[in-house]
């Protein structure tokens, strides 16, 4: 069965992990562990029940802002001119040996409903992302993600009212 799970260094093997971009893995291997020990992350990891310490894939998830002016007409109507408050998704990946499995799309899910949650207690207008390539970028609009107007790079997802 596949479960999430906050990325533990005692259990997960982080080492074995590889999704093809060495940004990413490098992140996990070296990164991920003291940014969430210093409250800049918080990263979590999808296993499989029956291979508990193999990481199929991770996320990080932090708190942050984007200027209204960023977002489209619409939604900028509805928006103050500062900052306005919102989570990012600061790193996603599958495991290369298990592409086009659905990985991507669970941990997506699993992103969208942690910030959903925590925004009932802190307010949180959409869920940002910096992506990382061209295929990246096409992925998270796949997912109806909007590319930011000065930066299409980065992209957003409303979370609802
Ligand atoms: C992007 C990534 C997470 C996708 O993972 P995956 O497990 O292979 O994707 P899934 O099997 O869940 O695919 C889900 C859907 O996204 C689509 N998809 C996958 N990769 C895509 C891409 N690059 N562009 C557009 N759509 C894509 C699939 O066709 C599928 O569509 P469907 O739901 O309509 O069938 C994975 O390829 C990866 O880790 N890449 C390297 C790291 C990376 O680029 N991360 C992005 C963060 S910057």
């Amino acid at each position: 069965m596949l479960e999430e799970q906050l990325l533990d260094p005692q259990h997960h093997d982080r080492l074995s992990f590889t999704c093809g971009v060495a940004e990413l893995d490098e992140y996990l291997h070296r990164f991920a562990v003291q940014q969430s020990k210093k409250g800049i992350a918080v990263v979590r990891v999808l296993i499989d029940t029956d291979m508990p310490k193999t990481i199929l894939g991770y996320y990080s998830l932090s708190a942050a802002q984007i200027d209204a002016v960023q977002m489209d007409e619409r939604t900028q109507k509805k928006l103050p001119r500062y900052p306005v408050p919102c989570f990012r998704l600061g790193r996603l990946a599958a495991h290369s040996a298990h592409r086009n499995r659905g990985l991507g799309r669970l941990l997506i899910g699993c992103a969208v409903e942690r910030c959903l949650e925590a925004k009932k207690h802190v307010a949180a207008y959409a869920l940002v992302v910096d992506a990382k390539g061209e295929d990246a970028k096409t992925f998270y609009e796949h997912y109806g993600f909007t590319p930011c107007r000065d930066n299409p790079m980065t992209l957003y997802l409303s979370l609802g009212s």
